[in-house]
Order: C-alpha cells, then structure tokens, then sequence
C-alpha cells in the first residue's frame, strides 16, 4: 500500500529520493520562508493564492522585488505531473492550466517580467497579461533543453517602464536569465530583486545571486525546493537558515 512520501522515492533505484536527499538537511514546508545568502525561498502553492503574502513578507524582512523571471508549468499534464510529484495524486484532474494556473501565475506578475511559455500558450498568456495588467507584451523566441522551441514573453507590471528584451532571442532557457539581469539593471540602473513563483530545481536564484542581485523564490515541491537550497549554498558560500513563516498556521 502507498504511503506518505512513497511519491518522491526513487522510481528505479531503491533507497534513493527523487531530487535527491537536500529536504532531509533542509527539510523546508510550506508556509516557511528560508534565506540563503541573497535569496529568499518559500515552499508556496500559488494555485491557493499563496504568493501576495510570500512577497508582503519577503517585503517586511527586506526582499522588495523589482523584477520576476518564471518558467511555470505550462500545461494541464506538466501542472498534474508536478502536483503527483507533490502529494502523491493528481489533486484535480480537472486542473487546466490556460484557466485555472495560468491567471494566478499572471496575478504574481511584479516589475519587469519574463515568463517561459510554450508556443501553444503563448497568445493566451499575452492576452491574459493584457486583461489583467492592461499591458502589451513582447514574444521573443528562445528554447529549452538546447533544443525545443520555445517563447519568452516579456512586459512590465504598473507603474515599472517597458524594457526591450529582444536581447533574449535565440537563447536557451539555461542562459537567458543572466541576459535579463544584465539588459534589466542596465535600464533600472541598480541591483535587482528578482522574483520567480515557479522555483523549480533553481535556474533562476542560481544566475541572478550569481550575478550579485537579490532573489525571491517560490516553490510547490519541498523536496525540489530543497534541492535548490542546496544549490544556492554552494554558490553563495553560507548554509540555509529558517526565516520564518508567511503563513500564520504553518
Ligand atoms: C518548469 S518547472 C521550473 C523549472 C525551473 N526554472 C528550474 O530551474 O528547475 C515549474 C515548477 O513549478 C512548480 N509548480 C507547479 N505548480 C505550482 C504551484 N501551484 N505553485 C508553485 N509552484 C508550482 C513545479 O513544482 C516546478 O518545479
């Protein structure tokens, strides 16, 4: 009989976890916020509307985001995938990532965006940019895994200028977050704050401390949050420490 946890042991190689074993030394939950050098990491669920209090908290210890750079899951299988991964069974088999994810991944939208898209979604997230930030956005292509097409879509959110970020074309996803750091700070002229709801295994913390700015990550998984803790701490030089929490009841 499956039990709890039975979801992130190793497929194939018994007495292994699936993203490896950083959650047993960082053993993050969601509702906390832990920091690691420059960056702020919160095991979040932004399908549960999590993100407006990860960020007024991230804001209240000194993280004020300026920028947000996601790749989030964009489709109902990769969404269902990453949510059995979680919890052990697709929670909704009904979860349609164009309308149910998609306007909350857009809503956490702060500063100057990029979002990673597949080309399937792509006019439905510049129109959802548009209804719910009343801005246009620009597509530029790019790819990922060095060989599948896809797009970033970049804008900005209020009162923040637009910014040309056509410099992205023709990047792999593995190198497009420096380049947005670079083109972004060149036009804000200072350090950034970037945010990404959709953390994942660490692509963007990793690049933007790398790079000397600051960071706001969220993430569904524990264990993939872990992970990137652990990535962080190699690259920043200090271990990861438990902040505190955005939710009252964690
Ligand atoms: C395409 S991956 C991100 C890849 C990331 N750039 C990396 O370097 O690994 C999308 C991530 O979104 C996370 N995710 C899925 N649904 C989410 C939700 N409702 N709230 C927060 N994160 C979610 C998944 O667990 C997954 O790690």
């Amino acid at each position: 009989m499956a039990r709890p946890g039975d979801e992130w042991k190793h497929p194939r190689e018994p007495g292994r976890w699936l993203y490896g074993d950083a959650w047993e030394a960082y053993p993050c939950e969601r509702g906390e916020l832990w920091a690691c050098g420059g960056g702020l990491f919160a095991v979040a669920d932004l399908a549960l509307d999590d993100h407006e209090k990860v960020l007024s908290t991230a804001a209240s210890l000194g993280w004020r985001v300026t920028a947000t750079y996601t790749d989030p899951p964009w489709d109902k299988g990769i969404s269902k995938g990453f949510r059995t991964k979680t919890f052990g069974k697709a929670v909704s088999e009904s979860v349609d990532f164009v309308n149910d994810l998609m306007p909350s991944f857009v809503r956490v939208a702060r500063g100057v965006c990029v979002y990673e898209m597949g080309i399937q979604h792509v006019d439905d997230l510049v129109r959802r940019i548009q209804v719910v930030h009343g801005k246009s956005a620009q597509v530029h292509p790019i790819t990922y895994d060095r060989k599948h097409p896809c797009r970033a879509v970049s804008f900005s959110v209020g009162s923040t200028p637009t910014v040309d970020l056509s410099a992205l074309r023709g990047y792999d996803d593995l190198d497009t977050v420096p380049i947005f750091c670079d083109v972004v700070q060149r036009h804000a002229g200072g350090n950034l704050c970037v945010w990404d709801p959709c953390t994942g295994l660490g692509t963007t913390p990793v690049n933007v401390l790398r790079a000397g700015h600051s960071f706001v990550g969220a993430e569904l998984n524990p264990r993939r949050m872990a992970a990137t803790l652990k990535e962080v701490s190699k690259v920043v030089g200090s271990e990861p420490v438990l902040m505190g929490k955005y939710l009252e009841d964690s």
